[in-house]
């Protein structure tokens, strides 16, 4: 049986579901792709684990001090890695270093921190196409939402003329929560904090900033558009008025946090802000902690996707969606782990 080993940089919520959801789904991976999966190492900023013969959930508490940075993932001889650490758009955070360290030495990685795909993205691309290594992102835009996935797997073929995201489900909560409750942006705020679900710093959220990132990564590694985060047009939400909330419900017209690209071309413009919609717009329906993508194309006409969970453990079943089609793609190029 073929064998793949799998690291994961990053142990907090999303890593550690990660790493709970893989060992449960190690019969699967057996029985389904004949794969022997083994998380073999899992890392934090300054500790982590590593055991080649694979590890299980009752360690996970008693992490070890200097086990961790791209070094030690590379000594762990893993053929995955999987980056869940911490976001950073301005300097790509330490998942750049993990991703650029796996990518180079030909390893498959899986991203679910965004910073590192917004900060140097195409490179990469690039990185990965030169040695044959693959670099998948399901979690970092959008995560149970298919957005990659529509536009790689769903829409092959196809030339995308363009598309729009509701991409960021607090700003789409703190909206729906003003439009049909009645209540103003701080009090949804410090609801939405209260239940969990929104930053503590939401200015990343308000101003735009996470649907932007979104919306990069989407457009380079789904549409190949090589933008940079100066290409992106953003505006957020956080100067909405009680007297826009009764224009648009006058008119009967639904408020969102929008990411668009248009095709121009052989580029695509890309900007971030609010949009309204008519009532009859499946975009008007996507509510509360929803995410909603449409596409429109040359051949295969609009299509929808709405929904798909945010929490940390749909973050994961994202991931690993990622990790089955790399292992899928393995056997059917022949390749071991
Ligand atoms: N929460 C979600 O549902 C969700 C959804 C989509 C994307 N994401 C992204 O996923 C990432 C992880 O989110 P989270 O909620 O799991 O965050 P979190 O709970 O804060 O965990 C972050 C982890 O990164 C570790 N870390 C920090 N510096 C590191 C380094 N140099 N090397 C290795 N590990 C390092 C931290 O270790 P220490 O504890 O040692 O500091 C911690 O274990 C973030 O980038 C987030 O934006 C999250």
């Amino acid at each position: 049986m073929q064998t793949s080993q799998i690291a994961i940089t990053g142990f907090g919520r999303v890593g550690r579901a990660i790493a709970a959801m893989l060992l449960a789904r190690r019969s699967r991976y057996r029985d389904l792709l004949g794969v022997d999966v083994r998380l073999v190492a899992v890392c934090g900023s300054r500790s982590g684990l590593f055991d080649p013969a694979g590890l299980d959930e009752a360690r996970f508490d008693a992490l070890e001090e200097d086990l961790s940075g791209p070094d030690f993932v590379a000594s762990t001889g893993a053929d995955v890695v999987i980056e869940a650490g911490p976001s950073d758009h301005r300097t790509g955070g330490p998942g750049l270093a993990y991703l650029t360290m796996a990518l180079e030495a030909g390893r498959d990685a899986i991203a679910v921190s965004k910073g590192a795909l917004v900060h140097s993205g195409p490179r990469l691309r690039e990185i990965a196409r030169g040695t044959g290594a693959t670099l998948k992102v399901s979690g970092a835009t959008g995560a149970a939402l298919p957005t990659i996935d529509l536009l790689d797997y769903n829409l092959r073929g196809t030339t995308v003329l363009g598309l729009e995201g509701i991409l960021n489900a607090t700003t789409n909560f703190l909206l729906d929560a003003m439009m049909t409750r009645g209540v103003g942006l701080a009090e949804a705020l410090a609801e939405a904090q209260a239940g969990g679900f929104a930053e503590r710093d939401p200015r990343g959220d308000l101003e735009g900033w996470d649907t932007a990132y979104k919306l990069l990564i989407l457009a380079n590694f789904g549409l190949d558009a090589r933008l940079t985060l100066d290409d992106v047009a953003v505006e957020g939400i956080a100067a909405i008025t009680a007297d826009d909330i009764a224009t648009w419900q006058s008119e009967g017209r639904v408020p969102k946090l929008v990411g668009r690209l248009t095709r121009e071309g052989d580029r695509f413009a890309a900007r971030v802000g609010l949009e309204t919609f008519t009532r009859n717009d499946p975009l008007a329906h996507v509510s509360g902690h929803d995410k909603a993508i449409r596409v429109a194309t040359d051949t295969m006409g609009e299509l929808v996707a709405i929904g798909g969970a945010s929490e940390p453990t749909a973050t994961a079943a994202a991931a690993l969606k990622d990790l089955e089609h790399i292992l899928t793609a393995r056997l059917s190029r022949g390749r071991a782990g």
